[in-house]
């Protein structure tokens, strides 16, 4: 029987819309049963994996799955974190695809007076991404606490639990509604197309193979 070539993507979130098109566009074939984890195409000997974004790193790391569709916020926090903590961080990057856009940003409320990046000596950061926030905390020579969130970051100030918070910001609404001001970019992100470090299944090289062209095509009718 022939292996079956297993992607994971985001299961609900800002990607899974465009990851399922761009697939949907590469011409493989499924339907998307709601209640299922697993999705089988039609058309290609692939399966779908639909879990959290966040897992989808690790899972390609650690070669549960073969390819990943996932954002690069939230491929450089994981591969951070496993290499601090001497987990296997390997993986291939295939493509940088053109969608996910987004940055991971510091911002304050507004009604604080200094804005600039000094008055965060000391205060605590809200955030899901204490890697990339440390990271660059360290090259701006800011000693900062974060206050690890896995949602709700931008209510952290209001509720008393941050001074600031550093989150994921595309639109700007969710600041904007939170009365919170943007004062510096942290990293920019947009979606990837990853793999997995060890893969010899030449059924499964060769579907990869077939797919990158069409991946291309697609992205280039987007430019
Ligand atoms: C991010 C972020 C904000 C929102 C910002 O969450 O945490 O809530 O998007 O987008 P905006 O600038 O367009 O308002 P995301 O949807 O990625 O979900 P998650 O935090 O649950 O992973
Ligand atoms: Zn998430
Ligand atoms: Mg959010």
């Amino acid at each position: 029987m022939t292996s079956r070539l297993t992607i994971a993507i985001q299961k609900s979130g800002r990607l899974s819309k465009e990851s399922l098109a761009l697939l949907k566009a590469c011409g493989v074939k499924f339907s998307i049963n709601d209640a299922r984890l697993i999705a089988h195409s039609t058309s290609h000997n692939i399966d779908l994996l639909r879990v959290r974004d966040d897992d989808i790193p690790g899972l390609v790391m650690d070669g549960v799955v073969d390819l990943g569709l996932v954002g690069e916020n939230v491929l450089e926090e994981a591969r951070l974190e496993r290499e601090a903590t001497a987990m296997n961080a390997n993986f291939v990057a295939l493509r940088s695809l053109e969608f996910g856009h987004c940055r991971l940003s510091l911002a304050v409320p507004k009604e604080a007076q200094e804005r600039g990046l000094a008055q965060l000596n000391g205060a605590r950061i809200a955030t899901t991404y204490p890697r990339l926030l440390q990271r660059y905390l360290q090259q701006q020579q800011i000693a900062a606490r974060s206050v690890v969130l896995t949602g709700s970051v931008e209510v952290a100030p209001r509720a008393g639990l941050a001074d600031a918070v550093c989150d994921l910001v595309s639109t700007g609404a969710t600041l904007e509604a939170n009365g919170l001001v943007e004062t510096d970019v942290v990293f920019r992100s947009q979606a990837q197309l990853i793999q997995t470090a060890e893969l010899s299944d030449p059924n499964k090289l060769a579907l990869i193979n077939q797919l990158l062209p069409r991946v291309d095509g697609v992205q280039l009718a987007k430019e």
